[in-house]
């Protein structure tokens, strides 16, 4: 099976969220079942400058954008030994200071940029084929199995390579006005309803989903969720028109990257049998957030995009009744101006208790998932969330609501029976997540239950093994289906 994985971020190059770690990790498990994966992304200015592996490959792409002839240089670096990645190196477009914004918002020309891409990514895949599947993510990829079907005759190489499109994140849409459309090359006809027009924009998402052979999202949760009208971003008539080819595969945990026994940045590394090293990791973050070193204080953690789909608002609405509890907060987060503004406000209000960094950090993020003894994920939606399974290996015990992957990766804890592996709660409100935390806070103070509680949590496996197994039971029954016209 050759399989060209296609993705705006992947980790360890580039990552701004969870995309990248899902993408990065299920290629590794992939190739360790014998798939052959070879990863796509832009080279953005980041990879440029912290990596000394970039080979030049001599090869060249040119692709028309607006009329102009845009050209990427291709490079390849390697994740491991087995794993290849294509980098397609365009300066005007990929050398800046983030992935797809900066301080000031979103790039105004994010649709040419990822027009360029997804054109490229096409001219690539055409020039180094046969690929049996081009398994793309993400609305910056989702001009790919579009143009492959419509100008199929162009891209007679990879007639028969079948297009996998993965939904991380319904809610971004990839959306732009009218006029970005001569970018795309795409006849008027397209421009409808019935294709890539959404409320007069242009929705790239959409015909990524229309398009692709098949579409998976990252929780069977979330796969039910986002055929509603509450959860479908407007799109659930479209999930609704493919429900036959969309599959729901939770996403797993690259526990290389992701485990206290091993994990090179924190103060000391721990595992279930033997906590002291995560009691040295709670002083240690508490004294980063110069909060009072108690070893005795529930430390409840959160790691975070400012993003509204966070449950910010309501942590904002719960937060005096927080600051009443026997608790400390500490809160690792970057996005949204609004949100940062409002927790940059916090520490000074409650110095005792809750401290607060800005940034995006990921030494800190493995620290707070080890040092914190709660983990806090008040999600208004969650495709899949990858934080709540992180925390579970470090004994750090997640307080969730229940919604997509959180809702299929934690099990509320029982007291009088001890089954479950953190806490949920159901409502989208202060009030709820208030309740939520007392609860965790109440279990924290029967030393013997936490530990139960802890033990479990650390147990549970969410290794990428079985999800891969599903991806490439998918590829294959892709490869063996006839390709559809639309
Ligand atoms: P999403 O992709 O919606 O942001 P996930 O839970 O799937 O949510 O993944 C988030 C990933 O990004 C995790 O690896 C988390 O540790 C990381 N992350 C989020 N915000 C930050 C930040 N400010 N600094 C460092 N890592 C972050
Ligand atoms: C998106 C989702 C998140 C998911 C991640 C990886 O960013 O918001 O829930 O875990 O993608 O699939």
């Amino acid at each position: 099976m050759k399989v060209l994985l296609v993705s705006p971020e992947i980790a360890p190059l580039a990552k701004t969220g969870g995309l990248a770690d899902a993408v990065g990790a299920l290629a590794r498990a992939l190739v360790d079942l014998g798939c052959e994966v070879t990863l796509v992304m832009p080279a953005y200015r980041t990879i440029l400058e912290n990596n000394s592996q970039l080979e030049e490959t001599g090869m060249e792409v040119e692709v028309p954008v607006a009329g102009r002839s845009m050209r990427g240089v291709i490079l390849r670096t390697w994740i491991g030994k087995k794993l290849p990645a294509f980098l397609i190196r365009a300066d005007s477009y990929f050398l800046r200071e983030g992935l797809y914004g900066n301080a000031k918002g979103d790039y105004a020309d994010n649709a040419e940029r990822f027009t360029f891409f997804g054109k490229a990514t096409l001219e690539l895949a055409r020039r180094t084929a046969p690929w049996d599947v081009i398994h793309c993510n993400d609305w910056q990829t989702a001009l790919i199995p579009v143009l492959k079907k419509v100008h199929s005759q162009s891209y007679g190489e990879i007639q028969k390579t079948k297009v996998l499109f993965t939904i991380h994140n319904l809610a971004h849409h990839g959306d732009f006005p009218f006029s970005s459309w001569n970018l795309l090359d795409l006849d008027m006809q397209y421009f409808t309803p019935r294709y890539l027009e959404f409320y007069g924009n242009i929705n790239l998402l959409k015909g990524g989903m229309l398009f692709a052979d098949a579409l998976t999202t990252v929780s069977k949760k979330y796969a039910g969720e986002i055929r509603t009208p509450e959860w479908g971003c407007g799109l659930d008539g479209v999930i609704r028109d493919r429900e036959k080819d969309l599959y729901g595969i939770l996403n797993g945990v690259d526990y290389q990257e992701w485990n206290p026994e091993t994990d090179p940045h924190i103060k000391k590394n721990y595992k279930a049998k033997n906590l002291i090293g995560k009691k040295i990791c709670k002083k240690d973050l508490q004294e980063i957030y110069g909060l009072p070193v108690k070893a005795s204080v529930p430390l409840v953690g959160m790691v975070s995009r400012l993003a509204d789909q966070k449950g910010l608002d309501i942590l904002i609405e719960a937060m005096e009744d927080l600051m009443h509890l026997d608790l400390q907060l500490v809160i690792l987060g970057a996005g949204d101006q609004r949100y940062q503004a409002l927790l940059d406000g916090l520490p000074g209000k409650y110095p005792e208790k809750i401290g607060v960094k800005i940034g995006f950090d990921n030494a800190l993020a493995h620290k707070i998932e080890a040092g914190a003894d709660i983990f806090l994920m008040p999600s208004k939606f969650e495709p899949c969330g990858l934080n709540q399974m992180y925390s579970l290996k470090y004994g750090t015990i997640p307080v969730v609501r229940a919604t997509g992957g959180l809702d299929d990766t934690i099990e509320d804890y029982n007291p009088s029976s001890g089954s479950g592996n953190g806490f949920k709660f159901s409502g989208y409100s202060g009030a709820t997540l208030l309740e939520a935390v007392k609860r965790s806070i109440a279990v924290t103070y029967n030393r013997k239950a936490w530990r139960q509680l802890m033990a479990k949590a650390m147990a549970c496996d969410f290794s990428w093994g079985k999800s891969a197994k599903e991806y490439l039971a998918l590829y294959r029954k892709l490869a063996e289906t006839p390709i559809l016209k639309r």
